[in-house]
C-alpha cells in the first residue's frame, strides 16, 4: 500500500536551497516537508562552496542560522588576480563598500540542517523522489521512496531544490522549455590541506601552465585548484605533482612569495559547465538552485545563485499565501533569471579570462590578457569585478 499526506510545500532537495527555503517559509507561518535521497552524512560532508555573498550571509543571520558562520567565517576584503607573473588586488571593501565570507557549504548545510531538527520540523534523509505529478493542478504531488516503501506527498506548491542531477527539471516537460549550455574544455581538481593558507585572501592564477585558486577553510586549513583536461582521474595525480604544479602556476615573478604544503585529505575533479533552464516554473512546480542553473565555481556564485533563488521564491509565496496576491509568485521564474543571466555572464568571464585552453585561439587569449591589464589598471573595470563578486541586488 502507499501512504498519502499532505503540506503546503514540498521541497524536493536539502542542499542550500531546500534547507534555506524551508527555514524562511518557516518564518512566514508556511509548513513544508523535505526530502532528501541522501543520507544526513553524506549531504553534511560534500566538499563544495566556500564562498558566500553579503546577501547570502544576511540570509542565514535572517533565519538564525549565521551564529557559527559569525564566530568561524572569515570576512575577506578583497581577492588577488594573478597574472604575468605579478599580483593585483581587487579591494572590494574599497570599491564597493561589501565583503564576502569565506565559510563552507559543508558548514552552511550542518547549521540549517541542525536548525530544522531543533525546529522539529519534517526534513527526511533518505528519501528519493522518483516522480513529481499534477504540476498543472492546484494539488501536485510528489511519489517517494523511503524506508523500503513507496509514499506519496501532496501539497499546493512543489519546490524541485534538488540539485542539477535531480528528477524536477526534466517534471516540467519540453513543451516551452528552453535550455542553454555550455561546456568548457577543463576541469578542476580540488583538494583540502592540513595546512595554514599561505595567503590572507585568496589568490586566482592565470599562467601558461593553467588556472591555479588559492583558497581556505580556516587559519589551518587551505582548499586548492588546479586547471586539468576534462575527465582527469583525480587519483593519477600524485601528491608530488599537484604541490609543484600549484607551486609553479602561483608564483611570482620576483619570487617573494612561496606556497606552504600540507597533508592532502580530500581530491577530487569538478567538471565545468554552464546551464540555464527557462523557465524556472511550470504550472505549481518551482525550480530552485542547481536544478534550473549551473555555473563554472571561477565566479563562486553557484551557492550564492541558489540562495538568491529561493529567497525571491519564499518572499513570492508569503506574499500569496497572505493575501492571495500571485503577482510576484508568477514574476519569479523572470525576477530569478535575470540575475541568473548576470551570475552566468560574470562565471563565464572570469572562467575565460583565468584559464588557458591549449587548443584555443590565439587572438581570445589575448584578449584575455588584455582585459586582465584592464582590470588591473581600471578602477571602474575592477569595480564591476568587485560589485559582481560580492553580490548583485535580488531583483535587478
Ligand atoms: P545541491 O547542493 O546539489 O542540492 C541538491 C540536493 O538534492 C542534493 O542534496 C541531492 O542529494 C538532492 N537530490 C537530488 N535528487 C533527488 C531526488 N530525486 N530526491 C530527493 N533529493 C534529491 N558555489 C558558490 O556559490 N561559491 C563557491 O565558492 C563554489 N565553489 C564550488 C566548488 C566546487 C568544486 C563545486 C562542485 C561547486 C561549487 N559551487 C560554488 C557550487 C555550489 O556548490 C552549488 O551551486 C550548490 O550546491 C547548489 O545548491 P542546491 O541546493 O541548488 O543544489
Ligand atoms: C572554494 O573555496 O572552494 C572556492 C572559492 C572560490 C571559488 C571557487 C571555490 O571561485
Amino acid at each position: 500500500m502507499t501512504a498519502a499526506r499532505r503540506t503546503q510545500v514540498a521541497i524536493v532537495g536539502a542542499g542550500p536551497a531546500g534547507l534555506l527555503l524551508c527555514h524562511l517559509l518557516r518564518g512566514a507561518g508556511i509548513g513544508s516537508v523535505v526530502l532528501e535521497s541522501r543520507s544526513r552524512a553524506h549531504v553534511e560532508s560534500r566538499q563544495r562552496a566556500g564562498i558566500l555573498e553579503h546577501g547570502t550571509i544576511e540570509a542565514l543571520r535572517a533565519v538564525g542560522a549565521g551564529e557559527r558562520m559569525d564566530r568561524e567565517g572569515l570576512p575577506h576584503d578583497g581577492i588577488e588576480l594573478r597574472f604575468g607573473g605579478a599580483g593585483h588586488r581587487i579591494d572590494f571593501a574599497g570599491l564597493v563598500g561589501r565583503q564576502v565570507m569565506i565559510y563552507a557549504q559543508t558548514e552552511v548545510v550542518r547549521d540549517l540542517v541542525a536548525l530544522r531538527l531543533t525546529h522539529g520540523e519534517p526534513l527526511e534523509f533518505e528519501a528519493a523522489v522518483l516522480a513529481v505529478a499534477d504540476i498543472d493542478t492546484d494539488s501536485p504531488s510528489v511519489r517517494y521512496r523511503a524506508n523500503g516503501r513507496e509514499q506519496v506527498l501532496h501539497a499546493d506548491v512543489v519546490v524541485g531544490a534538488d540539485g542539477f542531477h535531480g528528477v524536477c527539471r526534466a517534471a516540467m516537460g519540453t513543451e516551452g522549455v528552453r535550455k542553454f549550455e555550455r561546456e568548457y574544455p577543463f576541469g578542476w581538481l580540488g583538494i583540502t590541506a592540513d595546512v595554514p593558507p599561505s595567503c590572507h585572501e585568496l589568490i586566482y592564477a592565470r599562467g601558461e601552465r593553467g588556472f591555479a585558486l588559492h583558497s581556505m577553510r580556516s587559519p589551518k586549513v587551505s582548499r586548492l585548484y588546479l586547471q586539468v583536461p576534462p575527465g582527469t582521474d583525480p587519483n593519477s595525480w600524485t601528491d608530488e605533482r599537484i604541490w609543484g604544479e600549484l607551486t609553479e602556476r602561483l608564483a611570482l615573478r620576483d619570487g617573494s612569495w612561496s606556497l606552504r604544503r600540507g597533508p592532502i585529505t580530500d581530491k577530487s575533479v569538478t567538471a565545468m559547465r554552464s546551464f540555464v533552464v527557462e523557465p524556472m516554473r511550470r504550472g505549481r512546480l518551482f525550480l530552485a538552485g542547481d536544478a534550473a542553473h549551473i555555473v563554472p565555481p571561477t565566479g563562486a556564485k553557484g551557492l550564492n545563485l541558489a540562495v538568491a533563488d529561493v529567497r525571491v521564491l519564499a518572499a513570492a509565496l508569503g506574499r500569496w499565501y497572505a493575501t492571495g496576491d500571485g503577482v510576484a509568485l508568477d514574476a519569479y521564474s523572470d525576477t530569478a533569471l535575470r540575475r541568473v543571466w548576470r551570475a552566468e555572464h560574470f562565471s563565464y568571464t572570469m572562467t575565460t579570462l583565468l584559464h588557458t585552453d591549449p587548443s584555443g585561439d590565439p587572438f581570445e587569449q589575448r584578449l584575455a590578457l588584455s582585459h586582465l591589464e584592464h582590470i588591473a589598471g581600471s578602477t571602474s573595470a575592477a569595480t564591476t569585478i568587485a560589485d559582481n563578486y560580492t553580490g548583485l541586488p535580488l531583483d535587478l
